[in-house]
């Protein structure tokens, strides 16, 4: 066996996850400045099970409440938002830092915890480290924070070769301007189909076969900030035989303009911002100059009557209601009924047209 080497310790925490930064964080309320906590974990960072997430994947539940003890997070999100994989990371980081402020916290990550035995008051804790030497820890207290070690599922086996395996974080991200709509979509999808997938407005009269030029959409390069995406040159697949031949063919009424890709020609090969220009929407806003609205009669079934009603005066068997109505009457010579629901409380007012 290597040279055993020994450390010693107050507390040797296994698990640098959500429940071994808690047991810091409680531990750190008792201990003093001086004394030492070693902290293990197999993983290379803090965060356990949230390091191998999808970047995507975020908390249940608002991220306030998510913490070591009551470390507040620097996020300034609003109090609902979900924090995503690396927000939380980052918090779970800066937990960590906090603690370690208030006592002697020594990382040990990469280090796998093997064994314990207790000895009398101490417990012997055996790791195996980075470079595979066996190390040992005495320590007063050892805490277990390292989950329910449920191993995972291998993978289903692909069943065909059709079928092909995908998540959010190798698809490619399209954003459509001005709209905005947004979504993942499959690598090689043209912008004409991620278009229909995600219920952006752009126009298309011959089923994609690139011969009537109304998809027109025009690529968008550069970092937006506002998306959290940055959209180069190369986003969309090379300029197509289709795109090549609806040049040639010279179609007069759309030519294509500068800059500008055939929809259903161009496919997403990265992360892509694409503006669909005015005349490529369906639904595109129509400005008119002036408007005729000669023989349009304006006649509303409800209209706005204002009256002065007097004042109710005590003894005077009038309802406001009744006031109301003869108001209505007096000002404006329309006819009024009232009348009373079964349960004799809620009066009706019915103003017929004069
Ligand atoms: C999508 C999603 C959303 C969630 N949302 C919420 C939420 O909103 N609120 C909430 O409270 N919870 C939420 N959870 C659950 C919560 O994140 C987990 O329950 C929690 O992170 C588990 O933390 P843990 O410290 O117990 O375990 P882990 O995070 O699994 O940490 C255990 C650590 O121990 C280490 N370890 C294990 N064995 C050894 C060994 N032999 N030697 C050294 N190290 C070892 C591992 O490497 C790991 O880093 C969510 C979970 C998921 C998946
Ligand atoms: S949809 Fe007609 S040219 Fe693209």
């Amino acid at each position: 066996m290597d040279t055993l080497q020994i450390d010693q310790c107050e507390i040797c925490i296994v698990g640098a996850g959500i429940a071994g930064l808690n047991a810091i964080f409680a531990a750190s309320q008792y201990l003093g400045r001086n004394d030492r906590v070693v902290l293990v974990d197999r993983r290379t960072r803090v965060g356990g099970m949230w390091t191998d997430t999808y970047d995507y994947v975020r908390l249940h539940q608002p991220y306030q409440l998510f913490t070591a003890g009551n470390i507040k997070w620097t996020l300034g999100k609003e109090r609902s938002y979900l924090a995503t994989k690396p927000e939380i990371l980052d918090h779970l980081r800066h937990c960590l830092n906090v603690i370690s402020k208030r006592v002697e916290v020594d990382e040990r990550f990469g280090w796998n915890y093997v064994s314990h035995e207790e000895t009398g008051s101490l417990v012997r804790v055996t790791l195996q480290a980075p470079d595979g030497q066996t190390r040992v820890i005495t320590a007063k207290r050892l805490i277990k924070a390292f989950g329910f070690q449920v191993e995972p599922n291998p993978p289903l086996t692909v069943s065909s070769a059709r079928v092909k395996s995908a998540t959010p974080n190798d698809m490619p991200r399209i954003v459509f301007t001005p709209s905005g709509l947004t979504g993942e979509v499959d690598t090689g999808t043209t912008v004409l189909a991620a278009a229909r997938q995600l219920g952006v407005d752009l126009d298309s009269v011959c089923g994609g076969r690139g011969i009537c030029g109304r998809c027109q959409v025009e690529p968008s390069t550069g970092s937006f900030a506002k998306w959290a995406i940055t959209s180069e040159a190369t986003a969309l697949s090379d300029w197509s035989s289709m795109e090549v031949d609806y040049e040639a063919k010279g179609n007069a009424r759309r030519p294509l303009r500068e800059g500008r890709r055939l929809g259903c020609a161009a496919a997403v090969r990265a992360d892509a911002v694409i503006a669909v220009p005015s005349e490529s929407q369906v639904h595109k806003q129509v400005v008119r100059k002036s408007v005729d609205l000669s023989g349009l009669v304006i006649d509303p079934q409800f209209r706005l009557f204002n009256v002065d009603v007097p004042k109710a005066v005590l003894g005077n068997s009038e309802s406001v209601t009744e006031l109301i109505g003869e108001a209505i009457v007096r000002t404006h010579g329309v006819a009024v009924r009232t009348w009373s629901t079964p349960d004799g409380f809620t009066i009706v007012w019915l103003v017929l047209a004069p």
